[in-house]
């Protein structure tokens, strides 16, 4: 990608994400964003849209901005437009940062099963990458004292793939969300380099859990 337009890039989001929750800070991104790379390489992909994707997809995470989903591609097009990025290239990106989310995984799309955007591919897979293993855990527990929310409520049992009352009332405990989302990622991973990498974070997050529980009831 021309040096220009990736070190303007990286300038605008640094000063964007400047006050950012730990978890969805710029060190998140230059993760994503390295990752993206990592993956790309055996994966193929435009790079210029990969890296594009990568660094503006948490521009405005709608949870921190009121609920608003259309925030992040206004100021992700105004962005681009002002760099004079070519139009083409503006509506994959802005594709990527609208269909990255895991809470849309389920929602249609031009680029479906069928016809997948590997570009999209390559950067949701990353950004999945960023929420397991050790650095998964440290975020998600960053994300839950961020909200003051219990660690842990053993009146709940965590499990995988709940009924939906299950979930309303497990609703909120950071240990939760590993049983809500982050252990069903590997098994998300769009992409072989992504699925390799995902394995070794699983289990360390599988271990992880088993030892929390433990010394949660003090087994010594
Ligand atoms: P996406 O944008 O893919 O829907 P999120 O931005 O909701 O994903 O989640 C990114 C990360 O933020 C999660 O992997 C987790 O670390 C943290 N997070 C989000 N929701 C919660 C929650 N309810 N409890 C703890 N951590 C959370
Ligand atoms: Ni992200």
């Amino acid at each position: 990608m021309e040096k220009q337009l990736l070190e303007n890039t990286i300038n605008f989001v640094k000063l964007k994400l400047k006050n950012a929750e730990a978890g969805h800070d710029w060190f998140h991104i230059e993760r994503v964003w390295k990752l993206s790379k990592i993956i790309s390489e055996k994966e193929g992909g435009e790079l210029e849209i990969i890296e594009l994707g990568a660094l503006l997809h948490d521009i405005a995470d709608p949870k921190f901005h009121n609920g608003d989903e259309t925030l992040a591609l206004k100021i992700s097009r105004e962005f681009l437009e002002s760099q004079n990025l070519e139009d083409k290239k503006i509506e994959k990106v802005l594709f990527i940062i609208k269909h990255i989310s895991f809470k849309n995984r389920n929602e249609k799309s031009e680029f479906s099963t069928e016809n997948p955007l590997k570009e999209l591919q390559i950067v949701q897979d990353a950004d999945r990458l960023d929420a397991i293993g050790a650095i998964g855990i440290a975020r998600t527990f960053n994300f839950g004292g961020f909200k003051n929310n219990l660690m842990y409520d053993p009146e709940i049992l965590p499990k995988l793939n709940m009924s939906k009352e299950e979930y309303k009332k497990s609703d909120g405990t950071t240990i939760n969300h590993f049983y809500e989302k982050l252990l069903l990622l590997k098994d998300l991973m769009n992409t072989e380099a992504a699925k390799k990498i995902a394995s070794k974070r699983h289990d360390f997050m599988e271990n992880f859990l088993q030892e929390f529980l433990q010394e949660w009831e003090v087994k010594i």
